[in-house]
Formats: C-alpha cells, sequence, structure tokens
C-alpha cells in the first residue's frame, strides 16, 4: 500500500469488537498507525486488537461505552497511557445489528431512545471527551459513520436513519467549531455492506440492492474502509464537514 502518513498516528476506533470497526481497526493499522480497538463487547474490542497484533500491527482492546461520558473519558485516558496520545477518532459505535425493521408509527419508544443515545448522544460523548486530546496533539481528524439510508430514505428505519442524519449534521457543526484547533471532522456513509450484523438482518444479503449500484455488486468491508483511511490521513487536510458516500454508486447527491 501507498504511505498514507498514517504511520504512527494514534487511532481510537469504537464499536471495534466486529463488522466494520474491525475492518476500519485493521486498515488503520496495516497502514502503520496504532490502533485502540473500543466496544461495549470488551472480549470484542481486544479480540480485533489480537488479530492486529497477529499481523505484525500495534493494538490494544478496551471496553468502553460511548453512551455514558465517564466511560468515553477513561478510553481518552487509556489512549494515553497506550499510545500518549490521539490523532485520529473513528466514531463508529452504533446500535445496528438486530435493529428491527418497522413502520414509523410502531417503533417502539424505548427502542428510539436507545438508538437516539448510541447513535447520536454517543457521538457527542465520545467527541467531547477526545476534543482536548486532539487539541493537545496539535489537530487531528474524526470519521463520524453514518449510513446511505439518510440519502436513500430507507423505509421502515425511521430512527435509524434519522439518527445517521443527525450524524451528518452534528459533524457539520463540529467541523466549524474544532477548524481552529486543526481537527477535522468528515463523515463516512458506507452503502449496505456486508458485515456478520447485515448477514443476519436479511436472507439474500449478498444481492440486496445490488441491481441499484452503478458497480452491481455487494459491498464487503474492505470496500468500505479505503473512505475513512482518506479522511483521516494528510491526503484530506483540506477536507472538512463533508460527507463521503461508499456505496457502489447506489445514491448521488
Ligand atoms: N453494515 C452495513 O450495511 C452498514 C451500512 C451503513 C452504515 N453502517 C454503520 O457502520 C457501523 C458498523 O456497522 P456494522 O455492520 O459493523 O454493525 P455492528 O456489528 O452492529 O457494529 C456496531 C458496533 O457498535 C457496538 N456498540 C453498540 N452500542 C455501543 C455502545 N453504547 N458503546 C460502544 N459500542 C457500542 C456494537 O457492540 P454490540 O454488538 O456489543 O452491541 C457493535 O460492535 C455502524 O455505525 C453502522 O450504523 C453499517
Amino acid at each position: 500500500m501507498r504511505d498514507l502518513g498514517l504511520s504512527n498516528k494514534r487511532v481510537v476506533v469504537t464499536g471495534a469488537a466486529g463488522g466494520l470497526g474491525r475492518a476500519f481497526a485493521r486498515a488503520f493499522a496495516d497502514a502503520g498507525a496504532k490502533v485502540l480497538a473500543a466496544d461495549l463487547d470488551g472480549r470484542g474490542a481486544s479480540e480485533t486488537a489480537r488479530l492486529i497484533i497477529e499481523r505484525g500491527g500495534a493494538a490494544q482492546g478496551a471496553e468502553a461505552d460511548v453512551t455514558i461520558a465517564e466511560s468515553c473519558r477513561a478510553l481518552v485516558q487509556a489512549a494515553e497511557a497506550f499510545m500518549g496520545g490521539l490523532d485520529i477518532l473513528v466514531n463508529n459505535a452504533a446500535v445496528f445489528a438486530g435493529l428491527e425493521r418497522r413502520p414509523f408509527a410502531e417503533i417502539d419508544e424505548a427502542v428510539w431512545d436507545k438508538v437516539m443515545a448510541v447513535n447520536v448522544k454517543g457521538v457527542w460523548q465520545m467527541t467531547r471527551a477526545a476534543a482536548p486530546a486532539l487539541r493537545a496533539a496539535g489537530g487531528g481528524a474524526i470519521v463520524n459513520v453514518s449510513s446511505a439510508t439518510v440519502f436513500s430514505g430507507s423505509p421502515q428505519w425511521m430512527h435509524y436513519v434519522a439518527s445517521k442524519g443527525a450524524v451528518i449534521a452534528m459533524t457539520r457543526s463540529m467541523a466549524r467549531e474544532l477548524g481552529d484547533d486543526r481537527i477535522r471532522v468528515n463523515v463516512l456513509a458506507p452503502g449496505f455492506t456486508l458485515t456478520e450484523a447485515s448477514l443476519a438482518m436479511m436472507e439474500n444479503a449478498r444481492s440486496y440492492g445490488v441491481e441499484r449500484g452503478a458497480l452491481k455488486r455487494a459491498a464487503e468491508v474492505e470496500d468500505i474502509v479505503g473512505g475513512a483511511l482518506y479522511l483521516a490521513s494528510p491526503l484530506a487536510d483540506y477536507v472538512t464537514g463533508q460527507t463521503l458516500i461508499v456505496d457502489g454508486g447506489r445514491q448521488f447527491i
């Protein structure tokens, strides 16, 4: 791989026990970064770190709940202890696996609240915990993981779509507030991607929506990670507040 300028960068990836989070963690490590892989599932996060170390990379796992301010602060302290600071935050944790599709009028209120707590408040909590460390590093990059469903208006999933729309809105606001600190904030919006979570959610996952994409094939996690690497790297030094859709050409905005 060409040098992306990510060597020795200090990266925290949330929701990194599997799926896209694990793939992001692995991709940053393969690009030479040090990675703290965090998840509600601490064992899964440690397994991600183990897999990276097995490939010769530098990583550690951590248990963290992004909805709890103290847990986010502890994660940043763990990053400082393990890596000596923080340069890049990937806000990937979300309620996604197992989320039922339902008409908007029938969404359970407790599920609505949980989706908002993790997918919206979690991004805020984690980013405000990380901002001082990014500032102390002289600047950095934040990649917020949204979803292309925001642009398709995916039906029967209004809570999820709304939460991921909020991620885009928050990113724009945070990009303006953090620009003076040389902290860039961008969104990666993947289209439907084959992960453990999405494969379990639908029987026809491998063919789902494929005909609607210009590239006519399903996305593997490897198709998505390049977008996160780009947004976090010096190649995107003049890019902030933006949304990069990586979906094989299903949505054009
Ligand atoms: N796969 C797709 O088709 C697709 C498409 C567009 C966008 N995305 C987005 O990409 C990201 C990853 O998706 P994925 O397919 O890899 O799904 P996933 O396996 O459900 O990934 C989400 C991860 O976040 C963790 N998490 C949930 N609540 C948390 C909390 N409070 N604190 C910390 N971690 C928490 C989950 O842990 P537990 O499993 O222990 O709850 C899980 O490991 C998500 O933001 C998702 O919305 C996915």
